[in-house]
């Protein structure tokens, strides 16, 4: 079966790629390759990498593609607000372009990687049926390529939407901008674990391997479960106020409890229930925050990741993408680049 993966150069795409191939898929990775070829580069020979955008590609790509897993995007609330209208062209509009394509072009599985970020601020423990309150750009462009491509399910089509809960861990494109890996890394600096003010917000966690494992378990499901549905990928375990997650950073690398603050008070805040992912798919995580931490910090101490490494937070590369275009436009005269 062959797997096309938008994005698959990115934080769980590249994860995700090398677990479908160990599985026997082919894969074939659609990504602008904003951070690059590096995250693919010790499987560059076992899958096929084309370097287009998700709002323009040629959709000849999809014939003989059995799935999709659509990732692209930008990726977080900051780099969602850099240019809202973008962020709406891509996350939002981008998306239902791939739906509709991989639909016409008859692809059976589509599944589309949403957020938990969706729920925003809300009191109590949200299911997939809860209603949804987007509090920024990025959530909201999620919640309407939901509304557009849920729809687009039929016996033909199996579509689903995994509303994934905030993702930590290793990965060969690395992002400290994750909380549990910002934790990790800013202990490791100067040995203070950074966090968000004001410690009391609830969020969801789930690793990068066992949120990749879900795309699967939803591949190989049975359609009859799967189309049309929600799920929200993540475990009740792992639904933790900031102030614990930083005590269960520091315990689990064995390192000191000493912290600092940042930011002003996050307004997101939300728990989430995991039940229906566990009963219908029988998805259970074999990761534990404690795990994944303690990995991070060692592939920090290795130096398998280079902490300094600048595209490792979204935001700022992002930044640094548009700053270069920009000094490009200002640069050129009569098309020659000063
Ligand atoms: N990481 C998380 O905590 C998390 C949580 C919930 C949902 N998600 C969603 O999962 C998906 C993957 O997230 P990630 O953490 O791997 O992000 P990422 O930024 O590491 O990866 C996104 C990839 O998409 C590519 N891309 C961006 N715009 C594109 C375009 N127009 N056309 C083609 N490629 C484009 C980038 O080059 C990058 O490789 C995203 O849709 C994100 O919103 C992530």
């Amino acid at each position: 079966m062959n797997v096309l993966v938008t994005g698959g150069a990115g934080y769980i795409g590249s994860v995700m790629s090398r677990l479908l191939l160990e599985k026997g898929y082919d894969v074939t990775c659609l990504d602008r390759l904003f951070f690059g070829t590096d995250s693919l580069k010790d499987i560059a020979d076992e899958i096929t990498v084309v370097k287009d955008d998700i709002r323009f590609f040629d959709p000849k790509l999809l014939k003989g593609v059995d799935a999709v897993f659509d990732l692209a995007a930008l990726s977080n609330d900051p780099s969602g607000e850099l240019e809202p209208q973008k962020t709406l062209e891509i996350n939002y509009k981008g998306r239902v372009r791939v739906a509709n394509l991989a639909k016409k072009y008859g692809v059976k599985k589509y599944v589309f990687a949403s957020t938990c970020s969706v729920y925003g601020f809300q009191d109590g423990i949200i299911t997939e049926d809860s209603g949804l309150n987007p509090l920024t750009t990025y959530a909201k462009a999620s919640m309407m390529a939901e509304r557009e491509i849920l729809p687009l399910a039929d016996n033909s089509f199996s579509a689903t939407v995994l509303r994934q809960a905030t993702v930590y861990g290793f990965s060969y494109r690395m992002r400290f901008d994750l909380a549990i890996n910002g934790m990790t890394l800013g202990y490791y600096r100067n040995g203070k674990i950074p966090i968000m003010r004001d410690g009391k917000q609830w969020r969801p966690f789930v690793n990068v391997n066992d949120t990749s494992n879900a795309f699967i378990k939803v591949l190989e499901a049975e359609p009859e479960l799967v189309t049309g549905q929600v799920f929200n990928v993540g475990s009740d375990e792992q639904n933790v106020q900031i102030f614990d997650l930083a005590k269960l950073v520091a315990e689990s690398i064995g390192i000191p409890f000493n912290y600092e603050w940042y930011g002003s008070t996050d307004t997101r805040s939300y728990r989430v229930s995991f039940g229906k992912i566990k009963e219908i798919l029988h998805f259970s995580p074999q990761y534990t925050i404690g795990k994944g931490a303690k990995n991070v910090f060692d592939a920090i101490k290795d130096k398998r990741l280079n902490p300094d490494d600048p595209r490792t937070i979204t935001v700022k590369w992002y930044k640094q993408l548009l700053e270069m275009q920009q000094f490009i436009k200002d640069t050129e005269l009569n098309g020659v680049i000063l």
